[in-house]
């Protein structure tokens, strides 16, 4: 089914300029964007992913791991674009990546977010050994899920616009995740 969530942020995003995608994927985000118009370069940890976003959608891409500090130039980007990428981190990391973040970001610019909720039990919210509060390993793999709490903890120092829990149909089960647009203040 074709999620349309980021149709209530394109307003955001300046068509001049080239918006950075973070952990890109199958790149449903990306064809949803570049079928309309908009430029991305995309960055993901996978190098499939990265090919695929270079080779299918010609969208310059980066593999990268987003929690080593971004290989990009400081208030490089008027908006970056994160979906279901920033979820996989320790509090501390995930720190650190927000901050690296707005390093990476115009002052004036934004960031839109899609994050795990811990209503997520379709995707393992509440699942799994414990590591730190909403922070689980199962199957070897670390996954966070927020608590509006935690979404307004960790983007303290952030102007958060439009935040909302949501139930998205974009995989063959029905998926809790929370979305909003920050800005650094
Ligand atoms: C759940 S998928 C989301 C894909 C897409 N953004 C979407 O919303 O459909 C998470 C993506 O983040 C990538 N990823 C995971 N950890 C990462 C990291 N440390 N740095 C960069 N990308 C990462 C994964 O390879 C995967 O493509």
């Amino acid at each position: 089914m074709e999620d349309n969530w980021l149709a209530d942020f394109l307003p955001l995003i300046d068509p001049d300029y080239p918006l950075l995608e973070l952990g890109c994927g199958e790149g449903k985000d990306t064809d949803w964007l570049t079928s309309r118009g908009y430029e991305l370069i995309c960055l993901d940890i996978s190098s499939k992913w990265a090919r695929e976003a270079w080779h299918l959608r010609a969208c310059p891409s980066v593999q990268a791991d987003l929690s080593s500090g971004l290989p990009l130039r400081t208030h490089s980007f008027s908006c970056i674009l994160a979906s279901l990428s920033l979820h996989y981190f320790s509090w501390a990391t995930s720190m650190a990546v927000l901050k690296d973040l707005r390093r990476v970001l115009c002052p004036d610019g934004n960031l839109i977010v899609r994050l795990n909720s811990v209503n997520d039990s379709n995707f393992g919210a509440g699942q799994g050994e414990v590591i730190e509060p909403n922070y689980y390993l199962a199957d070897d793999r670390y996954k966070r899920f927020f608590s509006r709490d935690d979404i307004q903890r960790l983007f303290d120092g952030w102007q958060l616009s439009a935040l909302q829990e949501v139930e998205t149909r974009r995989w063959n089960k029905p998926k809790m995740a929370w979305q909003f647009s920050a800005t650094p203040v």
